[in-house]
């Protein structure tokens, strides 16, 4: 190659900024085919929407995406998947993860090839201990379910609970969060009822008779999001649960932004904790859902799984920046202990000590807006939560001595 011709392309990798033009390769694994495809496609836009409103902040660099199909909620494809992102492709980092058997599988493979891998959603809390390189922007159910817990006895007066949950690990902890906080604040849960798994919608008809039949105060609930979502509200208004006196609350996830409108009256009236709803009133929030309808069209929404891409495609920006593009695992992680972002969910910050997301918490109240659609109404607030099963150090939450 001639001289001449080298300099020529070495001028054209210089960016106006002066610095080197640089690809970086992010290996993304999510549900792209089966139950969780919605879900996949939510955080995709997520990542998508926050490129477009930063794209001048991210400059000189520029990302290359390898997307991995998990497809069942079970970790095997997504193992395999991992495997391949990181020693075939050689990606620079890892990011997706709706269910949480797919970040367990990959955990040991992801502590082996030492590059930063952002949970953007599966939310059991021990997940993060299972490899150094595992940073969370999405959520613990431990946040949702702890806070739950305590809004239940205080602030919704209940006494008794029945709790309901999808039963793999992240239902698990959503239960034993709920639990743990509920009876810390006098109330007593007289039955907990595992009902299906997260591969299939199950009917939910059994398990609702039978805590209907119990009488509690309130129903707690925690089912994946996406269609166990609609059917559990669903089945909540077919028994006729509310006119028995029994509220069904839970976490966001029942009631979670896209399929909200499509669980029609049966959801008004349903309270619930989250990090996130579309309706959030904040600046950053209304940036976020107007780029998003504009992009996806007027009738499409955000949801807490896209917030959950959103934000970590800003954390995985801001380890690229922090780096100068090198992205060596130990280093990106680094770079993001502490890194506070103002999401539209509100403030956040990644917790130094567990790499788990520390962010508002919103108590929410189902309603029918005069625009003749469901919204969610803020109707209390607690702020900068930790994991509390971190905190507490409860079984594998335990910090490894
Ligand atoms: C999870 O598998 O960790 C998970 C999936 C869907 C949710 C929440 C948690 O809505």
């Amino acid at each position: 190659m001639s001289k001449r011709l080298v300099v020529a392309i070495a001028a054209l990798a210089i960016t106006a900024s002066g610095a080197m033009a640089q690809e970086v390769k992010v290996g993304v694994v999510l549900p792209y085919t089966g139950i969780g495809a919605e879900l996949a496609q939510q955080i995709d836009r997520g990542m998508e929407i926050y490129l477009k409103l930063h794209a001048n902040e991210i400059k000189p660099y520029t990302f290359k995406f390898i997307k991995r199909d998990s497809k069942a909620p079970n970790g095997a494809e997504a193992k395999v998947a991992v495997q391949e992102l990181l020693t075939q492709d050689k990606v620079d980092a890892l990011a997706g993860f709706v269910y949480s058997p797919d970040a367990i599988a990959s955990a040991p493979l992801i502590a082996a090839g030492k590059k930063l891998a952002v949970i953007m959603n599966a939310g059991t809390a021990f997940i993060t201990n299972l490899a150094p390189e595992f940073v969370r922007t999405s959520f613990t159910m431990w946040q949702s379910g702890y806070t739950m817990g305590v809004a239940a006895a205080k602030d919704l007066h209940a006494k008794t609970a029945v709790v309901a949950y999808t039963d793999y690990p992240p239902g698990k902890d959503s239960l034993e969060a709920f639990k743990t906080a509920f009876e810390a604040n006098g109330g007593k849960v007289i039955d907990t009822i595992p009902a299906g798994g997260p591969g299939a919608v199950p009917d939910f008809t059994p398990f609702f008779q039978r805590a209907k039949d119990e009488h509690p105060d309130v129903l707690y609930i925690f089912v994946p999001a996406g269609d166990h979502a609609t059917a559990a509200a669903k089945t909540y208004a077919a028994l006729g649960m509310r006119a028995a006196g029994i509220k069904l609350i839970g976490p966001g996830d029942i009631t979670q932004d896209i399929k909200l409108q499509g669980m029609g009256a049966a959801a008004v009236g349903l309270i619930t904790m989250h990090h996130y709803n579309a309706d959030l009133n904040n600046p950053e929030n209304k940036r976020f859902v107007a780029a998003w309808k504009k992009a996806y069209g007027a009738d499409s929404t955000p949801d807490f799984m896209a917030v959950g891409g959103y934000d970590g495609m800003a954390a995985i920006a801001h380890a690229v920046k922090a780096t100068k593009g090198k992205m060596d695992g130990a280093e990106a992680v680094k770079s993001l202990e502490g890194w506070k972002f103002n999401s539209p969910q509100g403030p956040i910050m990644i917790d130094p000590q567990t790499r788990d997301i520390v962010m508002n918490e919103y108590l929410d109240e189902v309603v029918l807006g005069p625009d003749k659609k469901l919204h969610q109404k803020v109707i209390g607030q607690t702020d900068h939560v930790k994991d509390e099963c971190k905190e507490l150090g409860i079984g594998r939450c335990a910090a490894k001595k």
